[in-house]
């Protein structure tokens, strides 16, 4: 199919991880001349897209949360159709823990309200009954869980190759990759963006550079309060082959600089299936510029998970066979981590401007493509973003 070139794009998305391919699938369906810029190659490990699953869950702390999670349910089904990889793996997900445990995914009660104000089916599940059907060990009395059946581990790998060949395939949709940014003009209505490989001309800009963000918006003359952090995550090999985990996360207290937070998967088809994945959901240096991550797990980080292993699950050999890393940036503020805004006013032309920036994205990967889609064509999304509009708190002006 022939591609529509030159220089002049309806919309120009920057970052073409799964979210700004994600955009591209949308800005696609409604017919506009799309150039997806993307720093590195694509579908490379170097960003917040990195490793190969991700957790889609229900259970949040905010209704509006949950609310997301249920509305990201169909354009997971509809991207499914695109494809006959299964992109959903649907375990389940079980929150367990400390019930008095407020931490960055929040809380299980508060998660129980949200999920009970918006009739979302869930089962709740004592320390032993934990034990009993999900293979922990030792776990102290006082912990509670909830299991929400919906849950599923995300084969993330192929719903980015699902989203890429879709955008190679459209007669829409420019891809251009080893692209940085290097600068943005603003000419009238127009802007002009610089990369090594041309300049390009747009009305509309989508920002999605993952933790890259501040490269990008600081071309524009803001930047973001934002921490980043080198994720890490490794693979334990089961030692009892019939063993099978749903995704889960517990709830802990820190303990000095253990942050002690853990999730995990399943073994899953496409990953290693004699493996499961563990991870800390914690860094022990989170870091103030991408630029100082290093692709290399923090050895303290994975430590704490191994011990956590041996002392609470049943099956796996807690020693490391793998491990992986990837690069997070989070908003300061507790719980509510994504941030999808138009750029602050003082920035010219700044409703042509919109940004998604911060946070655990991945499970509303198809979802948060439309919402910016529509932002950015519309001026305005059918799902309320109200509670994401947080540029006025967290970008500030260079
Ligand atoms: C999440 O589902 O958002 C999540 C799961 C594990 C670690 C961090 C975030």
């Amino acid at each position: 199919m022939t591609k529509e070139t030159g220089k002049h794009f309806d919309v120009i998305v920057i970052g073409g991880g799964a979210i700004g391919l994600a955009t591209a699938y949308h800005l696609n369906k409604r017919s506009c001349k799309t150039l997806v810029l993307e720093q590195f190659k694509f579908k490379n490990q170097l960003g917040s897209s990195a490793g190969v699953s991700r957790q889609y869950r229900i259970p949040y702390p905010e209704e509006y949360m949950v609310q997301m999670a249920l509305d990201a349910q169909p354009f997971w089904d509809e991207l499914q159709n695109q494809t006959p990889r299964k992109l959903l793996d649907k375990v389940g997900t079980l929150w367990f823990g400390d019930p008095a445990v407020h931490s960055t995914e929040g809380n299980i009660a508060e998660a129980e309200q949200a999920l009970k104000a918006l009739n979302v089916p869930y089962t709740t599940l004592t320390s032993k009954e934990i034990e009993a059907k999900y293979h922990f060990k030792n776990l102290p009395d006082t912990y509670t869980g909830l299991f929400q059946a919906d849950g599923a581990s995300i084969d993330f790998k192929a719903t980015i190759e699902t989203l890429y060949e879709a955008a190679e395939k459209s007669a829409h949709i420019t891809l251009k990759e080893e692209s940085p940014v290097t600068d943005i003009k603003q000419v009238g209505k127009l802007f002009e963006v610089m990369t090594p490989r041309g300049t390009f001309v747009t009305e509309k800009l989508i920002l999605v550079p993952g933790p890259y963000i501040d490269n990008v918006i600081n071309l524009l003359n803001f930047r973001i309060e934002a921490t980043y952090w080198n994720m890490s995550s490794a693979y334990f090999k089961k030692t009892d082959p019939s063993i099978q985990y749903p995704t889960w996360f517990v709830f802990q207290n820190a303990i000095g600089e253990n942050g002690n937070q853990f999730y995990g998967f399943p073994g899953v088809v496409w990953d290693h299936p004699e493996y499961i994945r563990v991870a800390p959901d914690f860094v022990i240096d989170p870091l103030s510029d991408p630029d100082q991550r290093t692709l290399v797990p923090n050895p303290q980080e994975l430590a704490y998970t191994s011990e956590w292993i041996k002392n609470h699950m049943t099956g796996l050999d807690p020693v490391p066979h793998f491990t992986s890393t990837c690069l997070i940036a989070l908003s300061k503020i507790a719980n509510k981590e994504l941030l999808i805004d138009f750029a602050p006013p003082y920035v010219p032309n700044h409703k042509n401007i919109v940004v998604y920036a911060t946070g655990w994205a991945a499970k509303f990967t198809p979802f948060l493509g439309k919402i910016l889609t529509d932002l950015s064509l519309d001026g305005h999304s059918e799902f309320d973003i109200t509670p994401f509009k947080l540029g006025y708190n967290f970008f500030k002006a260079i």
